[in-house]
């Protein structure tokens, strides 16, 4: 099944992109306000260049657009979150990091699979930042879930629902397996460009496995993910 190779095939850059400093210090409570504001307004200029390119291909695609709901489009919580902090996001400047991800884009706005993997990832990824979430209200008193936390948390309780139904939706779809593996590209890069966005000069897959294939652990990561996460999935 795709979405079981989607998964297993990444494992590794997964666990590196936990790893890195924004979410690392994020999940551990240990990132300043500021530095969650400006990783949402990044996250604005990434995500806002990718709903663009998917509201321009969708209505071509009718598959693919029966997939992608409008709920799962990010913009949209981030201008919420960001209205709630008074960031406008028109002022940000794009980091090295986030320029190399929306030139990716652009670069890819005509390759709808391709599109389907990047987008696989950032949906994915609110598994994870629903913990991220917790922790995050915690640290800057955010006693509100619909207000500030939205990016992280957009779905709320029906989070495991939607991402199964989203996944069942993506198996189900015929693909050939060159689409598949066009499906794949598309996670294998927003891996290695979400890992990017803290580095200043870009890193491949090759040499990030290299750098840090010694110290990667499939048992543990497949048990509970992040150190952090794991009391969390226990409660
Ligand atoms: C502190 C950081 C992170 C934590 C603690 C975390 C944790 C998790 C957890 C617990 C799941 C659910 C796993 C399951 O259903 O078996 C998950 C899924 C997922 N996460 Fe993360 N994650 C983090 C960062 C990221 C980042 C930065 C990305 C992407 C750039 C990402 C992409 C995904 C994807 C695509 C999934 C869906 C399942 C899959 O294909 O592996 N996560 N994550």
């Amino acid at each position: 099944m795709l979405t079981i190779r989607l998964k297993d095939d990444n494992w590794a850059l997964h666990q590196i992109a936990e790893r890195q400093d924004t979410p690392g210090s994020l999940i551990k409570g240990s990132m300043p306000k500021a530095g969650y504001l400006a990783m949402l307004a990044q996250q604005y200029l990434v995500n806002n260049a990718f709903d663009q390119a998917l509201q321009t291909i969708l209505p071509d695609h009718p598959a693919i657009a029966a997939l992608i709901l409008n709920e799962q489009l990010l913009t949209q919580y981030l201008d919420e979150d960001l209205a709630y902090f008074g960031v406008d996001p028109s002022a940000c400047e794009p980091t090295p990091g986030t320029q190399r991800f929306i030139d990716h884009i652009d670069a890819h706005k005509d390759q709808p699979l391709h599109l389907l993997g990047l987008h696989y990832v950032r949906l994915g990824a609110c598994n994870g930042n629903a913990f991220v979430a917790r922790v995050v209200r915690k640290a800057y008193t955010l006693d509100d879930p619909q207000h500030g936390t939205r990016y992280l948390d957009p779905f709320g309780p029906t989070q495991r629902k939607k991402w199964i139904a989203f996944k069942a939706g993506l198996d189900a779809m015929p693909l050939t397996q060159s689409q598949q593996d066009e499906v794949f590209a598309g996670t294998r890069a927003a891996y290695v460009l979400a890992i990017n966005l803290d580095l200043p000069v870009y890193q491949s897959d090759e040499q990030l496995l290299a750098k840090h294939g010694q110290s990667l652990d499939q048992k543990a990561f497949a048990q509970g993910h992040s150190v952090h996460v794991q009391p969390m999935l226990e409660k």
